[in-house]
């Protein structure tokens, strides 16, 4: 069976692991990149040794004109109805990495939608021009939606999940996994590790994607630090549950992060509010790393911020090298770059060039 087989309503319908495999491309790799689960621990760690490939082919002019050389040929769109710096930046630049030329809307009050157009008939416009949409929406679903529309196309591009609503960002969770692999490669690997997630996990998506990620390691435990009204979704602790991960919640961020070898901390995501001003309500001054909380922390545990940040980490912790946030933001570009190299079939040209040209 095809995507191009099912109606919306019941493509829209399936498990997510069937899913996986109707978005995939003949060697596995994904075609449209929707949601985390589209990714098993071999696709990661290919991903992983890519994205290093890459970066260190960029650092010479030779190099940096091979990789330029790759994806002269095709245009991208990026398309962000909802806020962003760094992801938005990331994907603009590892787009000029490979050499992509791309276009953005990201404002629709500047595109036709303002005029009535709908978000679908917006996407198919763009399909028109480019050759793959990287999309981030506050609406959950929207991608998928747009990629299975797209698919029953004649013009099937893929589309990447740059965000959507407080579900997926599949590739922050990629960034994430990639800053976790080089961090502690140096000790091993990534096996046997207790992974301490703190902040908004009731409304986080980059949380419940680099959850789903980590249950491709079946020893990292995952541990749940959140005010009781923030704390992660059932549906989630079900998930962990049927991989048979092990999991602990709790409040105690201080009793937590003397067991932590990594620390991943959020922003309280207020702007999905129900009531203007709700968040402010709950007591959240406990959720917080200065340096103090630092010192409570193992000397080679690393802690991680998907960004931006607000008051949960002070400043004076960016001097700490255990912070590896502003390293984790730059990942993210040479992770996007190989996760679109794959996407339109060049990671075998890139693998060559490292082992035989560099
Ligand atoms: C995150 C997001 O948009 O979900 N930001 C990002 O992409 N780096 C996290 C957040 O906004 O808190």
């Amino acid at each position: 069976m095809r995507i191009t087989d099912y109606s919306w309503h019941d493509f829209a319908a399936l498990p997510l692991d069937t899913k996986s495999r109707l978005l995939a491309q003949s060697d596995g790799a994904p075609f449209h990149t929707l949601f985390a689960q589209q990714f098993n621990r071999e696709m990661l760690d290919e991903l992983g040794t890519l994205a290093t490939e890459i970066r260190t082919i960029a650092k010479s002019k030779t190099g940096m004109k091979f990789l330029q050389s790759l994806l002269c040929h095709k245009r991208a769109m990026l398309y962000f109805s909802q806020p962003s710096s760094r992801t938005f930046l990331s994907f603009l630049s590892a787009c000029q990495i490979l050499g992509l030329s791309t276009g953005e809307v990201r404002d629709s009050a500047t595109s036709s939608e303002f005029k009535g157009e709908s978000r679908e008939d917006s996407v198919r416009t763009f399909s028109s021009y480019f050759d793959m949409i990287i999309m981030r929406s506050r609406q959950k679903g929207l991608a998928e939606n747009m990629a299975w529309s797209l698919s029953n196309s004649d013009r099937p591009i893929p589309i990447i999940n740059a965000g959507s609503g407080q579900d997926q960002h599949p590739t922050q969770a990629l960034l994430d996994i990639y800053t976790l692999q080089r961090s502690f490669e140096r000790r091993g690997d990534l096996r046997d590790r207790t992974v301490v997630f703190v902040g908004d996990l009731a409304r986080g998506r980059t949380i419940r994607s680099l959850s789903v990620l980590l249950m491709a390691y079946p020893n990292i435990r995952q541990v749940f630090i959140a005010p009781p009204q923030l704390q992660i979704g059932e549906d989630m602790l079900a998930s962990l549950d049927s991989h048979g991960i092990k999991y602990e919640l709790g409040d105690d961020l201080r009793a937590a992060l003397p067991t932590a070898d990594a620390v991943y901390m959020t922003r309280i995501q207020d702007e999905w509010d129900s009531v203007v001003g709700e968040s402010t309500r709950i007591d959240t001054t406990q959720f917080h790393i200065g340096v103090d909380e630092m010192s409570l922390m193992r000397p080679d545990a690393v802690l991680l911020h998907p960004l931006p940040r607000r008051t949960e980490i002070s400043v004076e912790v960016d001097h700490d090298p255990r912070a590896v946030y502003w390293r984790q933001m730059r990942n993210g570009m040479w992770i996007r770059a190989a996760l679109i190299a794959t996407t339109f079939g060049f990671g075998r040209r890139i693998h060559e060039y490292f082992r035989e040209d560099l």
